[in-house]
């Protein structure tokens, strides 16, 4: 029996807490375990959730969580500037740890959280899970087959439009704590399908925008926003493969797209995660007079997809994603063999994403090996 605690219990929150009370139906060779300890920013809010969720404790200090003794794995969804200090007491404390992405919006601090998931030896696993779709593994059997040849070229896309009103309210990832804006928030997934399919970046060259400079407040007022909306960026791989990453928080009309396109000497393939139960696929081989992009529906023949279910082209939700991931994290800790983006994987991705702040704010391209911490 495995003891869970969750840390966080908005949108990210109920995402882990529904892969936790389903992965072992999903997947029956996941261990039993146990809803135990749901830690919130106040103790109202925990005793509810708690409730709701199904876990036996709730605290509105987190730290009662990470010190809870039957407490085994911490799940952290709480708000990026919280990761840091949060991961690092859990794995101090003797906890494996799933952590909602970014690592933290300060370099130094995904640093340090790297260290102390090398020195605790638990699992410290980022919250990745657009690498986890059956589509994008099938991408990347195509792409290990040689499929569509040597790959060329590609474009990453990732927008949505929470933002996209100018009369929204002032909220958290306005605030420059919470890190760059669409660089963590959005760009990080997107480098984490490139870091799953492809390998490192080498060397960026991004620029930065702020549609709506200012916000109103909740109280009535005006507050200054501090964060990026939008980041465009000219991508170099260390493969020598060259590419684009956009990212755009308030592009009206796009829900959760996430586009890739992926060109190659024999063919391409696109996906968008607006429609991830379904890829593209041409390639050149097809007869001319037939030559096009022909769709291919999510199966069982597309691992994990069979788990959740048995018929072809009925479709996995986000959720499900998350309970893939969830799944991912106990094969780790079991020692078995998991597609998981880590804590030393993800200090990676965070060192691309400040190398492209760096980027922007002195115009130029930056290699991504020679990124330092800013404070450090
Ligand atoms: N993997 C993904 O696809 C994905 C999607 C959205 C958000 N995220 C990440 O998940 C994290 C949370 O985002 P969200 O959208 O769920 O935010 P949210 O605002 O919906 O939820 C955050 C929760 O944390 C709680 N909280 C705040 N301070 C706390 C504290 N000190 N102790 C305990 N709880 C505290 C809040 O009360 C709230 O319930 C962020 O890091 C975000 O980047 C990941």
């Amino acid at each position: 029996m495995v003891g869970i605690g969750l840390i966080g219990s908005g949108f990210m929150g109920k995402c882990h807490a529904l892969a936790w009370t389903s992965v072992r139906a999903v997947f029956g060779d996941a261990p039993e375990v146990r809803l135990v300890h749901l830690g919130e920013a106040n103790t109202a809010l925990a005793d509810t959730r708690a409730r709701e969720f199904g876990f036996a404790r709730a605290s509105g200090d987190w730290r009662a969580v990470v010190d809870d003794p039957d407490v085994d794995i911490v799940s952290i969804t709480a708000p990026n500037r919280f990761h840091a200090e949060m991961a690092i007491a859990a794995l101090e404390a003797g906890k494996h740890v799933w952590c909602e992405k970014p690592m933290a919006p300060e370099f130094a601090a995904a640093e340090r959280m790297a260290a102390a998931a090398q020195a605790s030896g638990k699992v410290a696993a980022l919250g990745y899970n657009y690498v986890q779709s059956p589509s994008i593994r099938h991408i990347g059997a195509l792409l290990a087959e040689g499929a569509i040849g040597a790959v060329n070229h590609l474009r990453i896309e990732m927008d949505e439009d929470f933002m996209a009103d100018p009369d929204a309210p002032f909220f958290w990832k306005h605030e420059a704590s919470s890190g760059y804006g669409a660089l963590d928030d959005f760009a990080v997934h997107p480098l984490s399908l490139i870091e799953t399919l492809f390998g490192r970046v080498a060397r960026v060259m991004c620029d930065m925008a702020m549609p709506y400079p200012e916000r109103r407040t909740a109280e009535g007022g005006r507050r200054a926003v501090e964060t990026y909306d939008v980041a465009s960026t000219l991508l170099r791989l260390e493969n020598g493969v060259s590419g684009t990453l956009l990212a755009n928080r308030s592009a009206w009309g796009r829900k959760g797209r996430l586009q890739l396109q992926i060109f190659g000497s024999k063919g391409s393939i696109v996906f968008d995660q607006e429609r991830f139960n379904e890829l593209k696929l041409y390639v050149t081989s097809d007869r001319p007079t037939e030559q096009g992009y022909r769709t291919i529906l999510s199966s069982p023949h597309h691992e994990p997809y069979g788990s959740f279910v048995p018929a072809p082209g009925h479709g996995l939700g986000f959720n499900d994603l998350k309970t893939i991931e969830c799944r991912e994290v106990l094969a780790r800790i079991e020692g078995r063999q998991a597609r998981l983006i880590d804590f030393a994987s993800g200090l990676e991705i965070e060192r691309t994403v400040h190398a492209m702040a760096r980027s922007f704010r002195e115009g130029r391209w930056v290699d991504v090996r020679q990124e330092r911490p800013r404070n450090g």
